[in-house]
C-alpha cells in the first residue's frame, strides 16, 4: 500500500517504470482543468443547462474540442452530464463561477500562471535563481498576489483561528500578514483584540479594503515595512507568522526571528503557520517537497523546512518552549503546520541591566 499522509493524499512512490509513466502522466486532467478556466466556462455555464453545441458558439472554440473537453470535464465531477445535457456541478457554480459571491477567482488565477512557470523549472534549477528575477515586483502584482492569498485563506482561516488559543493577548501583529485575513479572523474570534497588518503598501491596500468591510476591521491598523530589512516597532502579545518562512533563507529566517524577539511582550509568543517537513530526511510531506519547488521558481532563497530546525532558529534567537500546536485535521492549512514559541516572561535584557554595577 502506498504510503498516505492525514489527509489521506498518496505520498508518490514510484517504483516501476508503469509508476514513473503514470506520474508524468498525471498533467493531462490539470491540463483539461486549466483550459476550462482559461475559457472561465464555469463562469458561461453559470446555472443555465447546455448542448455542446450551444455553448461552443458562447465560448467561440469548435464544437468538437468542446466536446471533448466537457466529457472530460464531467468524468472529473466539475460539469454535471445528462444525455446531450451539460451543467455546472455544485463547486462549478460556486467557487470557479465570476458571478457568485463565492468565486475564488484571485487564488485561480494564480494557479493558473502557475503552469507556464512551471515548464521553465530547468531553468532555475539551472542558475538558482527565480525564474523572472530580473521582473521587479511592483505594486500591481502585489495587489493580484494579496487577492489571491485571501481567496485561498478566506476559508481556513475562522477554522484555524477558533483553534489557537491567544489566551490574555490584548494584541497581534499578523506579519507578513498580506490581505489581513488571519488578523481579521482572529478580531472576529476575540472582540477585545486589537491587530496590527505588516506588509507592503500595495499589500496593505487590499487589507484596508477588506477590513472595511467587516465590523471586527475597526480594531486592525496597518503597518508598512519590510521586516527583512527593518526593526519591528511597537510590542505585541502574539506575532503570527503565517506562510512567509518559505519565502526566506535560512540566514533571513533567523534575523527576521531576531526581530520579532524583540518585538514581543515577555511572555509573547511567536506563532508560526507553514509547509513544515517533519521527518528525518526532511522529505515529506510530499506536498511540502513539492512546494519548495514553487520557492525555487519565485523566490531568491526560500525553501521549505523541517520542525527541528526552525526550532533550532528560534532558540538561537532567545524563543523557549517551541511546540507544534495541534489543530483538527481537514481543518489545517498544512498538515501540522503549526509551531509556537515563547518569549521568556522576565527579558534577557533586563536581567543584564540589572545586574550590572551602579553608574556603568
Ligand atoms: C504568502 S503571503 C502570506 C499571507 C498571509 N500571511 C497568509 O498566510 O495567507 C506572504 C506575505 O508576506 C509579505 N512579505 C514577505 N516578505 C515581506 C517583507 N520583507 N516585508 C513585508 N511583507 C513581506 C508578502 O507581501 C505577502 O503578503
Amino acid at each position: 500500500m502506498l504510503p498516505r499522509n492525514r489527509k489521506g493524499i498518496v505520498n508518490p512512490r514510484i517504483t516501476t517504470f508503469d509508476e514513473f509513466r503514470d506520474a508524468i502522466s498525471a498533467y493531462r486532467l490539470p491540463r483539461v482543468l486549466l483550459a476550462a478556466l482559461e475559457l472561465d466556462l464555469f463562469t458561461t455555464v453559470g446555472d443555465r443547462s447546455w448542448t455542446v453545441a450551444d455553448l461552443s458558439k458562447e465560448l467561440k472554440v469548435s464544437e468538437r474540442g468542446l466536446g471533448i473537453l466537457c466529457r472530460n470535464l464531467a468524468a472529473a465531477g466539475v460539469l454535471q452530464k445528462k444525455g446531450p445535457i451539460y451543467k455546472n456541478s455544485r463547486l462549478g457554480a460556486t467557487a470557479l463561477n465570476g458571478n457568485h459571491r463565492t468565486y475564488r477567482g484571485g487564488y485561480l488565477n494564480l494557479i493558473r500562471t502557475h503552469w507556464a512557470d512551471w515548464v521553465r523549472l530547468l531553468e532555475s534549477v539551472r542558475s538558482g535563481l527565480p525564474i523572472d528575477h530580473d521582473i521587479p515586483d511592483g505594486p500591481d502584482y502585489r495587489r493580484q498576489f494579496t487577492w489571491a492569498m485571501h481567496h485561498r485563506t478566506r476559508e481556513i482561516a475562522p477554522a484555524i483561528a477558533a483553534q489557537v488559543r491567544l489566551g490574555r493577548a490584548r494584541t497581534l501583529l499578523d506579519l507578513g500578514g498580506g490581505p489581513g485575513t488571519y488578523a481579521m479572523a482572529f478580531l472576529e474570534k476575540h472582540p477585545t483584540l486589537r491587530a496590527t497588518v505588516c506588509d507592503r503598501e500595495a499589500a496593505l491596500g487590499v487589507a484596508k479594503e477588506i477590513a472595511g468591510t467587516h465590523r471586527a476591521g475597526r480594531r486592525l491598523s496597518y503597518l508598512p515595512l519590510d521586516f527583512s530589512k527593518e526593526p519591528i516597532p511597537g510590542i505585541y502579545d502574539v506575532i503570527w507568522y503565517s506562510n512567509v518562512l518559505h519565502i526566506y533563507s535560512p540566514e533571513d529566517n533567523q534575523a527576521i526571528f531576531r526581530r520579532a524577539f524583540s518585538a514581543l511582550a515577555p511572555s509573547g509568543r511567536l506563532i508560526i503557520q507553514d509547509a513544515f517537513l517533519h521527518d528525518r530526511e526532511g522529505l515529506h510531506p510530499a506536498e511540502a517537497s513539492l512546494f519548495a519547488v514553487s520557492m525555487l521558481l519565485f523566490t531568491e532563497g526560500g525553501n521549505t523546512y523541517s520542525v527541528s530546525e526552525t526550532a533550532t532558529w528560534l532558540k538561537a534567537a532567545g524563543f523557549m518552549g517551541v511546540k507544534i500546536l495541534p489543530i483538527k485535521e481537514e481543518t489545517e492549512d498544512w498538515e501540522d503546520g503549526i509551531l509556537e514559541a515563547s518569549a521568556p516572561g522576565r527579558r534577557p535584557k533586563a536581567i543584564v541591566r540589572r545586574t550590572q554595577p551602579k553608574g556603568s
